[in-house]
């Protein structure tokens, strides 16, 4: 009878919208409902495609979707979200921009919405349950090993040392802590034999914060890392030639490249430059010989991951996501915002060099005409 009341009860108000989100939370129909979608920034184009590929993967299993770009400013973000709470949105995946979104999460839990933390992981909040992402750790191991084969550090010679500037994203994320780390934890023994020489600041590890302060890109603008690589050209590296640049994504890698070639010190040899995402303008360089790698996250993976994840939670099953595998043991730290350890899925990330453009390629991730110029 109790269970027969409640059922009247969803039914009447469901004209509502004050009682919906009353019995949000039970609620059996996960058709038609609403995910809102909070990406970013666009500057770094990948998150233009993780969008577009949430949004359809998300309409796709039925659901509506809204999707909202932040433009690299979380009070923008904040607004964005409360406007997706404001539709009574069932779910919101967020790639957030910094911590300052913490209060607006608060929000949603207040309101019955499930979050899921999209690539980054949201710091400072016990407000949400679920992260999804690549294993970050592992994106800066594959860049260090990239640049230690092709340098050829394990036969170098201490007498010419291999010199290399160092690079890393954005403090107020915390995934550029994990590329940073994953690629010294490569590269220092090579420091520390004398075969490589970092030139400017050298931070062993993120948790020297004043050093890492010194390399870290504000915002992940290649406009500041381009500045700051002339700066370092006219500078530091004045009197050496840079066999290797450490550079956290492709966006700050053809920042990097770019400042490179307008010194003639360069003409026609740049530096080994690292690189992150597949992207299409990175891959044509990596083609022509002119950046080194890039890591392949298939963010189309991770997207149809996210919304398999957030169909399982609206509808109150147990999350199991084909391709994703749940951090466990020390990799589960990941999921540590400060305040809880949230269920972290993790993607694994692939190394592309020249030797296998094929990967992204054969994964479908450019179009068919950038698939030609790749050719
Ligand atoms: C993402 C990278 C991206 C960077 C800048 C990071 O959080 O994991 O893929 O290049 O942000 O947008």
């Amino acid at each position: 009878m109790r269970r027969f009341f409640a059922v009247l009860v969803c039914a009447g108000v469901a004209a509502s919208a004050l009682f919906l989100g009353g019995c949000k939370k039970s609620g059996p129909a996960s058709a038609g409902a609403l995910i809102g979608i909070a990406i970013p920034e666009t500057h770094v184009t990948r998150w233009v495609k993780d969008g577009e590929t949430l949004k359809s993967e998300a309409e796709k299993r039925g659901y509506r979707a809204e999707l909202q770009f932040g433009d690299a400013d979380q009070s923008i973000q904040n607004r964005q979200i409360q406007t997706l709470l404001g539709l009574d949105a069932r779910l919101i995946v967020v790639g957030n921009i910094n911590d300052e979104v913490a209060p607006v999460i608060a929000e949603a839990a207040q309101k019955n919405v499930a979050v899921i933390a999209y690539d980054r992981l949201i710091q400072n909040s016990a407000d949400y349950d679920y992260f999804i992402t690549f294993n970050n750790y592992k994106v800066g191991v594959l860049q260090g090993q990239s640049l230690a084969n092709a340098l050829g550090l394990e036969q170098a010679d201490p007498k010419a040392p291999k010199s290399i500037a160092l690079f890393a994203g954005a403090m107020t994320d915390g995934n550029a802590f994990f590329f940073f780390d994953g690629a010294m934890s490569v590269l220092n023994p090579y420091v520390e034999n004398g075969v490589l020489k970092v030139v400017g600041p050298y931070p062993k590890t993120s948790a020297d914060k004043e050093n890492f302060a010194k390399i870290a890109t504000e915002g992940w603008q290649g406009t500041i890392a381009k500045a700051r690589m002339a700066g370092l050209l006219k500078e530091d590296a004045k009197s050496v030639t840079l066999d290797a640049v450490l550079a956290p994504n492709d966006h700050i890698a053809r920042a990097i490249i770019d400042a490179c070639r307008a010194d003639a010190k360069y003409k026609g040899k740049l530096p080994l430059v690292t690189g992150q995402d597949a992207e299409f303008e990175s891959t044509m360089l990596i083609k022509a010989g002119e950046q080194l790698s890039t890591v392949f996250k298939n963010t189309s993976k991770l997207a149809e991951a996210a919304i398999i994840l957030a169909d399982q939670i609206v509808k109150g099953e147990t999350p199991s996501i084909p391709g994703a595998v749940l951090a466990e043991g020390s990799l589960a730290e990941m999921g540590n915002t400060g305040k809880k350890t949230v269920k972290t899925y993790l993607l694994d990330p692939v190394l592309v060099t020249r030797d296998n453009l094929n990967v992204p390629i054969d994964a479908e991730f450019y179009t068919a005409a950038e698939n030609e110029a790749l050719k």
